[in-house]
């Protein structure tokens, strides 16, 4: 168990470096779409201002090359300041004497945000440097960015080492509802993936195989199982290496007796006269690209959802983003949120389709974190909680 600002002795007073992973999705203008990132936060913020701390908030957006003004945190800071009016200052650095200078005229209960981490090349590689220059605004340090808490980055793990630590409510919460859903699960446990790529879910799948009881693979990585299994796929998307990882997968979960379920059927389009065509088949072949699973599919998956007491998403289960494609993600989603299992959703595009279908509010735990969650899952070490004290020291 890591040490949680619940341990701290007092915190009047006290400097806190809170690090916060407020990369917010953003439109192609730069418009931020969704704020939950920000409303995730404010337990910890809240806990922290109400007992007097002044509170540092440090945070990348986006992965810049040096400074660049679309990326800056300054809108941030203006969402912040609806939750604590009065209380929010901006900082246009991360360190120096400017920052320097605000933190030392901050009084107990306010809130400073800095700039973009990631304006610093030195973030990114971990600069002892730039560690120690973080170390030196703050009398203690909280990690509370569980989506980043897999980069070994200077804020997220080399400021940790040089200043006594804990974590925030929002990390407590995910670390211990996933490792306990994944060390200690109800049964009938179902997981379910989806996304493109193989390779980056092999960990999460096989990790999670140990204590699930079915796996269900849908999404363009299915079609990478599919051929494995000797199928055509048509003009899906799949390649070699990604058929090779869907082996290997296939070859462990069969070691472990456990059940695969690949969909039967799918929503596919072809072009023809350069005018696309959509329709349902069973088998993909020819020119037919796979870009959704099919009502038998979605049907199949529904049953075992109805059957569990606990389910894990990760990875939308076709080309969500366009509505031709999107039923089987929204219905699956819909599925998950209406049953009676407990339901744990991770994973930016899986989190963004539940929000688009309207359930966000009936999944127990939406989880922050993209490529971290997915390290969690696998049973990985995340840096950026590895670094932090454990509870009783
Ligand atoms: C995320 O959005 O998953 C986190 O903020 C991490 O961002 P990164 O992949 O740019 O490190």
């Amino acid at each position: 168990m890591k040490r949680s600002i619940k341990d701290l002795a007092s915190v009047e007073g006290k400097r806190i470096f809170l690090r916060a992973d407020f990369n917010l999705p953003m439109d192609r203008f730069g418009r931020i779409t969704d704020t939950t990132r920000v409303t995730s936060e404010l337990p910890t913020i809240r806990y922290l201002v109400e007992r007097g701390a002044k509170v540092i908030i440090c945070s990348h957006l986006g992965r810049p090359k040096g400074f660049d003004f679309r990326l800056s945190m300054w809108p941030i800071a203006l969402i912040l300041m609806r939750y604590f009016p009065g209380k929010v200052q901006f900082a246009h650095k991360v360190i120096g004497q400017e920052v320097k200078d605000r933190i030392a005229n901050m009084s107990n209960g306010s809130i400073l945000l800095l700039e973009n981490v990631r304006f610093y090349k030195e973030e990114e590689e971990n600069d002892p440097g730039f560690a120690k220059e973080l170390a030196s605004l703050a009398d203690i340090y909280v990690n509370d960015a569980f989506g980043v808490a897999h980069r070994k980055h200077a804020s997220t793990y080399g400021v940790a080492r040089l200043l006594p630590n804990a974590i925030g409510f929002l990390m407590e919460n995910e670390i211990q509802t996933i490792t306990e859903a994944i060390q200690n699960p109800k049964k009938p446990f179902v997981a379910i993936f989806g996304g493109a790529k193989v390779q980056d879910k092999i960990k999460a799948i096989l990790n999670i195989a140990k204590s699930a009881d079915v796996i269900l693979v849908g999404g363009a990585m299915a079609y990478s199982f599919l051929i494995a299994r000797g199928e055509t796929v048509g003009r899906s998307m799949a390649n070699t290496e990604s058929v090779a990882y869907a082996e290997q997968v296939m070859a462990e979960l069969k070691e472990m007796g456990k059940r695969l379920v690949l969909p039967v059927d799918h929503v596919a389009y072809t072009f023809g006269d350069r005018k696309e065509k959509t329709f349902v088949t069973e088998i993909l072949s020819g020119e037919m690209v796979g870009a959704d699973i099919g009502p038998k599919t979605i049907k199949l998956f529904e049953d075992e959802i109805k059957n569990a007491r606990q389910v894990i998403w990760n990875g939308p289960l076709g080309k969500y983003e366009d509505e031709k494609f999107q039923k089987g993600t929204f219905e699956i989603a819909k599925e998950i949120a209406h049953s009676q299992a407990y339901s744990i959703v991770g994973g930016g595009d899986s989190v963004s389709a539940v929000k688009q279908a309207k359930c966000m509010r009936m999944i127990n735990h939406i989880s922050t974190g993209g490529g971290a969650t997915l390290k969690l899952l696998g049973g990985e070490n995340l840096p950026g909680i590895d670094v932090i004290q454990e509870k009783y020291l």
